[in-house]
């Protein structure tokens, strides 16, 4: 049997930001850095963007060196970790075809991510809400399932993912069983690894209301300068009813608290601000009141310069040889390439539509007309 496999990848559709990092991105990096698995794969799901970006294969070629240089600034090493881009692996859409007969439509459609598609998507000119209904794109239908194809052509056993992506393994594992049960013992079945705390699971905007999403403007990127990042953290959505600093808090839906919960650990106030000696405190005293946002806020961006310096400074060094940053991807991609190729060849045995490499077949076929 062979050991873990990690596999994970995101969209080309912008920078990557602190939500993507404490959802996933710090997650890989941790898991790369302990070892103890067999290969590990991290990916540009440029194929997967165009299924809703397809008018729009600019943004997506111009996004795919953004997210390279945000997955190796924050400290993913092309030396333990094979870098590809999803669109030069072909393998991966012909597994996507086979896996096409596993799935129904109907189960296609009760996928949350799908589903939203189908039933809510933006405004027409008019201002009216659109719905795809019908009009969803077949390829964006179908992603779910070659978004299995990603994971089994590498056999991945573990996926670190953000909480959203959780019905697109748990669809995996249904096309998997499906496989095994008719084509024989051949796929390998995922697990999604998520953060254990539940700040990181789903991190709020800025803004507190929603996820950070780049439509909202409501991101801090991992490529932000000090400056930019100043701002947005003295902007952030606290507590409407602290008004005065003498007015009682509330930490609940409070995103400074939020983002500490996150990103804070005891050293950082032993570090920069010794008047408490963990998170538990300083919420407490908040919580009573006499306690200023400000404070809090300037606390929180010491915090966030210290886990995002490191990232900008090794960006910065990625950025000068460009060349060889497309290199790395394209190495990668040729060693994917190969892993992808022996699952579709053992896919293929099993599925019976190995013709050529299938003796036994070429010469029972040569005795039955032989005997005629
Ligand atoms: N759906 C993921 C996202 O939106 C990207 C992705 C594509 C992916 N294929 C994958 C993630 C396989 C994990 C495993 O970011």
């Amino acid at each position: 049997m062979t050991g873990r496999i990690i596999l994970t990848g995101d969209r080309p559709t912008g920078r990557l930001h602190i939500g993507h990092y404490v959802g996933s991105l710090r997650n890989r990096v941790a898991i790369q850095n302990a070892g103890g698995y067999e290969k590990m794969f991290v990916f540009i799901a440029d194929a997967q963007a165009l299924t809703d970006n397809f008018d729009n294969p600019e943004k997506v070629r111009q996004n795919i060196i953004e997210v390279a240089l945000d997955y190796l600034s924050v400290g993913l090493d092309p030396n333990k970790v094979t870098l590809f881009i999803q669109s030069q692996i072909p393998q991966l859409t012909e597994l996507t075809f086979y896996y096409m007969n596993l799935v129904t439509v109907a189960r296609l459609q009760r996928n949350p991510t799908v589903k939203t598609e189908i039933t809510m998507r933006g405004f027409n000119a008019e201002g009216e809400e659109q719905a795809f209904g019908s009009g969803l794109p077949v390829g964006f239908f179908c992603y779910p399932i070659s978004q299995a194809a990603d994971i089994t052509a590498f056999k991945a056993t573990d996926v670190p993912v953000g909480e959203d992506q959780k019905p697109m393994i748990e669809q995996t594992v249904e096309i998997v069983r499906s496989f095994n049960r008719i084509y024989g013992e051949t796929l390998v079945e995922p697990k999604a690894v998520l953060p254990t705390n539940s700040a990181c699971l789903r991190l709020p905007g800025t803004d507190g209301k929603a996820k950070m999403s780049k439509s909202l403007g409501n991101c801090i990127y991992l490529a932000e300068s000090a400056d930019e990042m100043r701002k947005k953290v003295m902007s952030m959505y606290t507590d409407p009813l602290h008004i005065n600093v003498s007015d009682p808090g509330h930490i609940e839906g409070n995103t400074v608290f939020t983002y500490l919960d996150a990103f804070c650990r005891d050293e950082h106030f032993a570090l920069y601000w010794p008047d408490y000696a963990n998170l538990d405190e300083l919420k407490a005293h908040y919580q009573k009141g006499g306690l200023g946002d400000v404070k809090c806020k300037r606390f929180l961006e010491k915090i966030l310069n210290d886990e995002l310096e490191p990232i900008r400074a090794r960006r910065k060094e990625y950025e000068k040889d460009i060349p060889s940053v497309y290199e790395i991807l394209k190495k990668g991609s040729e060693a994917a390439e190969a892993a992808a190729q022996a699952t579709l060849d053992e896919v293929k045995k099993a599925m019976k539509i190995d013709y050529f490499n299938d003796k036994a077949l070429i010469e029972e076929q040569a005795r039955r007309f032989g005997d005629l």
